[in-house]
């Protein structure tokens, strides 16, 4: 085995990214007094061969700023990405290829003006992925690996449900044989119902084709049942990462702790509102001093002011950027076993 087989299918290493602002009146009230926005702030991750990551934090966190820099639509301003242990570093057509999205508006990446067989027809070729003889028989490949049918090819985009739209968006994903999907909120706007059919068709993907998924989320319960591994991002930063069933059972920072007691349960008397988060995430544009999470933090105290915290080990494949980890971890938890995916 080389050294890139062994290596993570992707590695991000400081990364930062940071956005100038304007100066109309409106961003001058916005930004109260810094001239940059940091939507990352030092991301440090991971994503391994073969499995489902799930990153998953509030809108505004910087999930999407982190997977446009991961498929190369926008740089950082600072720090390293890594695909197969090598550091990327102008996009050339091969490595493109390898790092596919899916958005969470599949329009956004179906040519409305299209068939679907011309939009799978036109990727095909441009990528040289089979001779041209076969186009027609790939596509119908393609469209059986996200549970469609070969008649569908004749069909325009405008003519599927939310739902069947996605499967589409991910057979043209797939079309250049990538080996790394990142999926934006795929689910996010589509029915409770379809969600879940959604969520099996990346779980039969992963298994099928041995394909790395870094799947963003801003609602835990998503995830559950699909992810191997949760990342959690507040204001920029991974402050946890941890074994998906152990994040559930005992999580080792605030902000993750409040997420899971926010998902809708079926078990009357379960809630328990002490870690409940209050309003919006503070401003990007004036990040706390100290631990970024203090101010909707039940247990912060004076060395959380002072302190920023750094992501450490706290147990065997586990990451917390919080001072009180330990101290969390002897706080019982609400029942969990009767979750159900957000309305
Ligand atoms: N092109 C941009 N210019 C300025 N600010 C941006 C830009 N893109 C994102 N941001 C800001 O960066 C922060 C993170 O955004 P984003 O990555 O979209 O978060 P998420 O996907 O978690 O909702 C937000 O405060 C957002 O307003
Ligand atoms: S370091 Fe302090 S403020 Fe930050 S999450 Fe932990 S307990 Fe809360
Ligand atoms: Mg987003």
């Amino acid at each position: 085995m080389t050294t890139t087989e062994k290596a993570p299918a992707l590695q991000v290493e400081g990364l930062t990214k940071s956005y100038s602002l304007g100066t109309s009146w409106l961003s001058k009230v916005l930004r109260r007094g810094s001239s940059t926005l940091t939507a990352l702030d030092g991301v440090d991750l991971e994503l391994r061969r073969g499995e489902v990551l799930a990153l998953v934090g509030e809108s505004g966190s910087g999930k999407s700023t982190l997977a446009k820099i991961l498929v190369g639509s926008t740089g950082p301003t600072s720090g390293t990405v890594q695909h197969d242990g090598v550091v990327a570093g102008k996009r050339d057509r091969e490595s493109s290829r390898r790092v596919q999205m899916v958005f969470q508006d599949p329009y956004s990446s179906l040519n409305p003006r299209l068939t679907v067989g011309a939009v799978l027809a036109e990727l095909l070729r441009l990528h040289d992925v089979v001779p041209r003889s076969e186009v027609r028989a790939e596509s119908i490949r393609l469209l059986g690996l996200v549970g469609m049918e070969a008649d569908v090819l004749d069909a325009y985009p405008s003519q599927f449900s939310g739902g069947q739209r996605q499967r589409l968006a991910i057979a043209r994903a797939l079309a250049v044989r990538p080996d790394v999907l990142i999926a934006d909120e795929p689910v996010s706007a589509l029915d409770v119902s379809v969600q879940a059919t959604i969520l099996e068709l990346f779980a039969r993907l992963r298994a099928e084709l041995g394909l790395s998924v870094l799947f963003i989320a801003h609602n835990l319960a998503v995830v559950q049942h699909l992810a191997d591994r949760v990342a959690v991002m507040y204001l920029g930063r991974i402050v946890e990462v941890a074994p998906t069933a152990e994040l559930f059972s005992s999580p080792r920072h605030p902000y993750t702790r409040a997420l899971i007691d926010s998902i809708p349960r079926m078990t009357a008397g379960s809630v328990n509102d002490e870690f409940e988060l209050d309003g919006e995430p503070p401003s990007p544009y004036d990040v706390p001093s100290g631990c970024r999470f203090h101010p909707r933090c039940p247990l912060a105290d004076d060395g959380c002011r002072a302190t920023d915290p750094a992501l450490l080990t706290i147990g065997p494949a586990r990451l917390s950027a919080c001072l009180k980890a330990d101290e969390l971890a002897t706080i019982p938890l609400p029942d969990t076993t009767a979750t159900e995916l957000p309305r």
